[in-house]
């Protein structure tokens, strides 16, 4: 696997690899790898003949008073575990290679109107930061298809509504959640945890979990089933900042009537913010 940094490295390796006539599969990180990222690149890898993984914390898409300073930076393990799940080539840009005029005056992708809604009502300006490195690393990489984590629920959809309202000509697969053994979604952000906090966050799904048992059984009082889980799970001592059942695909609040939902939460253990979901198609399907 190669390691290049610069935008022109890239397109010159991209562009040997679609020579030989292979199909170009990407998949976009913030790097800090774990067992989820690994399945991005086995998915990818199973769909494309060459996988382009990105390692690129990106700064337009943190808050004033986030994590981007601390965000954890671990190139050289991530090499390896890209290596293993069977990457061909990391695009690892600086901040400079990726902005070289600054980010003040940057041309954006805005969001679709999706991303007002839940994580990004919290961390304005959130979205819009995504969907404008996505589309310059689609442009920069041009692939066939791009994985993406379905844990980040809302960033799927407002991805997969960037690519079909700009006309993007890329499939967007969503990969299922890998989850520690205890429930937990595993994410880069779960090394902030204290022995603690991380004792106590798999409360969280487990609260999805019955709450999305109780939907199938037919619960429709989604009001009172949210309020109910949303107590519980600040008894446990999260700080949540939404606990909600929305429409599967609009991200609409859930109608009784609704047969795909989902329900998300986003919740603070300390200071680490942690979001997860689970997904119910009604009807039986995915
Ligand atoms: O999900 C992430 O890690 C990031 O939001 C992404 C898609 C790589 C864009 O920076």
């Amino acid at each position: 696997m190669n390691t290049v940094k610069t935008v022109r490295e890239l397109r010159a390796a991209v562009a040997r690899a679609r020579r030989e006539g292979k199909q170009i599969g990407l998949v976009p990180t913030m790097g800090n790898l774990h067992s989820g990222h690994a399945a991005l690149v086995t998915t990818a890898a199973q769909q494309a003949d060459f996988v382009v993984a990105s390692i690129f914390v990106n700064p337009l898409q943190f808050g004033a008073n986030e994590d981007l300073d601390t965000y954890p930076r671990t190139l050289a393990a991530d090499q390896e575990k890209l290596l293993q799940a069977g990457c061909h080539l990391l695009f690892a840009p600086t901040v400079e290679e990726m902005y070289p005029h600054g980010m003040a005056g940057l041309t954006r992708v805005t969001a679709a109107q999706l991303s007002n809604e839940l994580c990004g009502s919290r961390r304005p300006g959130h979205f819009d930061g995504v969907t404008t490195v996505v589309s310059k690393l689609f442009n920069m990489v041009q692939p066939d298809l791009a994985i993406f984590g379905q844990k980040d629920y809302q960033q799927l959809a407002v991805i997969r509504a960037m690519v079909h309202d700009l006309n993007m000509p890329v499939q967007i697969i969503g990969e299922p959640t890998v989850r520690a053994d205890d429930g937990l979604a595993l994410s880069s952000r779960n090394g902030y945890l204290s022995q603690e906090q991380r004792a106590i966050a798999p409360e969280l799904y487990r609260h999805l979990k019955e709450m999305s048992k109780a939907i199938n059984a037919g619960e429709r009082d989604f009001a009172e089933l949210t309020a109910r889980h949303r107590a519980q799970i600040e008894e446990a001592g999260f700080r949540t900042d939404y606990l909600e059942i929305r429409h599967g695909q609009t991200l609409l609040p859930a109608q009784a009537t609704d047969r795909d939902l989902v329900v998300l939460v986003a919740a603070f253990l300390g200071t680490t913010r942690l979001i997860d979901n689970v997904h119910l198609n009604l009807d039986g399907g995915h």
